[in-house]
Formats: C-alpha cells, sequence, structure tokens
C-alpha cells in the first residue's frame, strides 16, 4: 500500500504541477487525509537513533510548512519518515500573506514562499492533535502571530499549550516572512525568549528544539550556539529558507520570500558545518535545507547532523522520497562502515 500510493502521487504529478501551487498544496492533504492507516515504520532498524532522549525510527524528517495545521502527520509517517514536524502554528488563526505566495521554481528544483505564517491557530491544531493515538514521533513548531504585542510571550504560551502533545518542541525564530521575527536570534532577546520557553515547558516536558535561519553572521552563530548549550536545548534545527539569492533560472527567481530546495543545499551543508564547529557536538544539530537525495542526507550527518529534514524535493519527487532515502543510506552507513548514525555524526 505505501508503495502504491507514492507510486500514485508521482503518476499525479503532471495534474497537481497544472495547478497553481498553494491549490496542489491543498489537494494533496486533503487526499492525504482520506488515506487509509498505514504501518509505521519500524522503531528498531539499522538506521534507529536515539537524539534528546527520543526514539527515532530512521533520522530522515518531514520539515515544518507541509502539514502546518497537523492534519496528516500519521499519514506522513506512513510514508517511511523518521519523524514529522507540523506546524508552524500561532496562538491566534492567521490569513498570512496575500496570494499569490507559494512559487515552484521547477527549472531550479526550489520552492519560493512568502506564506507568512498562515495557520488556523493553536486551539484547532491542539484539538487534532490530542485525538492522535500518538504513536511516532510528531513534533510541534512554534511561532509567534504577526500583530502580537508581545512576542514572546506568545511562545511561551504555544509552549504551555502544545508540550502535552508533542515529542518535541521546535521554537522557530528563523521564518523569514513575519516581519521582525529573526531578530528574536539576536542574543539578548533570545535568552529572554528561551527563558520564557523553559519556564513555560517546566521540568517534565518534550525537549525544546530551536530553529534558525541560514543567514547568519559568524558571531551570531556563536553566540546562538553558546545560549542553546546553557539552556540544554534538545537541538539546533539548521535550517530554514533563504533571502539569498544564489543563480537562479527560473522565471520566478525574482519572487519576495524564502528560498528552499536545490540551490539552497551548499549554503545550508556550510551552516550545519559552523554550527558543528561552533557547538563542538554538545548539542544535536538537524541538518535541513536542499537534501534531495541519500546522499545529501548522509553527507550532513558526516557534517555533524544527528537527524535531516527535507520539504521542497518532495513537491517534485513525491511522498517516496522518504523510503528512497532511507534505504540509500543504510547502504551508505554500511559502505563506510559505520555500525550506527550517532557513530557517523561528525565524522568527516
Ligand atoms: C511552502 C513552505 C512553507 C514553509 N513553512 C514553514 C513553517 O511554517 N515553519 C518553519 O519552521 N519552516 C517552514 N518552512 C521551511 C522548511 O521547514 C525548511 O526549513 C526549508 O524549506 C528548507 O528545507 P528544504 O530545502 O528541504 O525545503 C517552509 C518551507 C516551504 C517550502
Amino acid at each position: 500500500m505505501p508503495y502504491a500510493a507514492a507510486m500514485l502521487f508521482r503518476l499525479a504529478r503532471p495534474a497537481l504541477f497544472a495547478l497553481d501551487p498553494e491549490r496542489a498544496h491543498r489537494l494533496t492533504i486533503a487526499l492525504l487525509k482520506r488515506m487509509p492507516r498505514r504501518e509505521l515504520p519500524r522503531a528498531v532498524g539499522p538506521l534507529a537513533t536515539r537524539v534528546a532522549g527520543l526514539d527515532f525510527p530512521n533520522p530522515v524528517g518531514l520539515a515544518a510548512g507541509f502539514d502546518k495545521d497537523g492534519e496528516v502527520p500519521d499519514a506522513m509517517l506512513g510514508f517511511g519518515f523518521g519523524f514529522v514536524e507540523v506546524g508552524s502554528i500561532t496562538p491566534l488563526p492567521q490569513a498570512g500573506n496575500p496570494k499569490p505566495r507559494l512559487f515552484r521554481l521547477a527549472e531550479d528544483e526550489a520552492v519560493i514562499n512568502r506564506m507568512g505564517f498562515n495557520n488556523g491557530g493553536a486551539e484547532a491544531a491542539a484539538a487534532r492533535l490530542g485525538a492522535r493515538d500518538r504513536r511516532g514521533i510528531v513534533g510541534i513548531n512554534v511561532g509567534a502571530n504577526k500583530d502580537s504585542p508581545d512576542r514572546i510571550s506568545d511562545y511561551a504560551r504555544m509552549t504551555e499549550a502544545m508540550a502535552p502533545l508533542a515529542s518535541y518542541l521546535t521554537v522557530n525564530i528563523s521564518s523569514p516572512n513575519t516581519p521582525g521575527l529573526r531578530a528574536l536570534q539576536d542574543e539578548g532577546a533570545l535568552r529572554e525568549l528561551l527563558d520564557a520557553v523553559l519556564a513555560a515547558r517546566g521540568e517534565s516536558g518534550p525537549p525544546i528544539f530551536l530553529k534558525v535561519a541560514p543567514d547568519l553572521e559568524p558571531s551570531d552563530i556563536d553566540a546562538i550556539s553558546r545560549i542553546a548549550i546553557e539552556h540544554r536545548l534538545g537541538a539546533l534545527i539548521v535550517g530554514n529558507t533563504t533571502i539569498s539569492r544564489p543563480p537562479l533560472k527560473s522565471k520566478h527567481a525574482g519572487e519576495a520570500g524564502g528560498l528552499s530546495g536545490q540551490p539552497l543545499k551548499d549554503l545550508a551543508l556550510q551552516r550545519l558545518r559552523d554550527f558543528r564547529r561552533a557547538t563542538g557536538g554538545e548539542i544535536p544539530l538537524v541538518g535541513v535545507g536542499g537534501i534531495a537525495t541519500a546522499h545529501d542526507a548522509w553527507q550532513r550527518i558526516l557534517a555533524g547532523a544527528s537527524l535531516v529534514q527535507l520539504y521542497s524535493a518532495m513537491v517534485y519527487a513525491g511522498p517516496g522520497i522518504a523510503r528512497q532515502i532511507v534505504r540509500g543510506m543504510e547502504t551508505l552507513m554500511q559502505r563506510d562502515g559505520f555500525a550506527s548514525v550517532a557513530e557517523a555524526v561528525g565524522s568527516e
């Protein structure tokens, strides 16, 4: 069944690509909601790995932004992702930016988005996620409302509301599409934010992951790493979309927003290496940005990622990409003579 469904999505690609990208996305979510429930990935397999106290069946996750409202985490786990991150979710429902705000750059295997945290809000998401039977690792990525007078208190509220429902919580301060949000990555603001989030989470809550932008200066990287270690975060997710524009072929190249997919790959890998150096391996890293193949994913592991995530490559390859990458990584791990993912992390 998983293979049939993955194949179906590949066959449906031309039809989906004929639609406006946001309509295609909505249709995909609607189809996924109707899919029968499937087996979750085995908890023990060659790629099983323990990070931040959680047992991941494999290190390949679905990045935030695909399932913003937590509607289809189980369907996506069923495609073989080792974990799924839903969100970003904000306290209040929010419409996001005016459309069009999502662009496929097919010639570049890339996406540009300026969605602006469109989501149905915390209450609806909590009801939906609370109704799951909660097998499988589902992280909840939280954000702040655009018009909030106090963004730090938005993150604290979200932490309180979502902690009981999440395997881990991601504090997302790296979206380029909410004006001023990324200023929370500055040293003083970040300390204050993480103090508030950790207080709201309490002693027994889930691990807190922090998601950063790839557009950071070396001094930012050092400061964020220090603060993350001090606050004993579960992991750093490196990272979000970029506002930079490497050379692109598509006619949409000039659209404002965050760029993801293949053209982000080199920058994301470089940032991962920067964070590995700055953290000295004291905190797990999640490598994200332009991962499309088992080789890309394995390269990220060797460069210091304990886990990886992807989104844009799935737009082009379909959800079968999760199993393809997992299988390929098993082969690469064997080729390189590692007995576990953990042993390979940062060994380049
Ligand atoms: C359409 C779209 C929406 C996204 N929305 C979010 C979001 O709400 N929160 C977030 O943390 N990241 C969001 N992201 C960023 C992804 O999680 C990921 O960090 C980024 O796309 C790089 O990975 P990729 O090259 O594999 O896509 C979004 C990405 C895309 C393409």
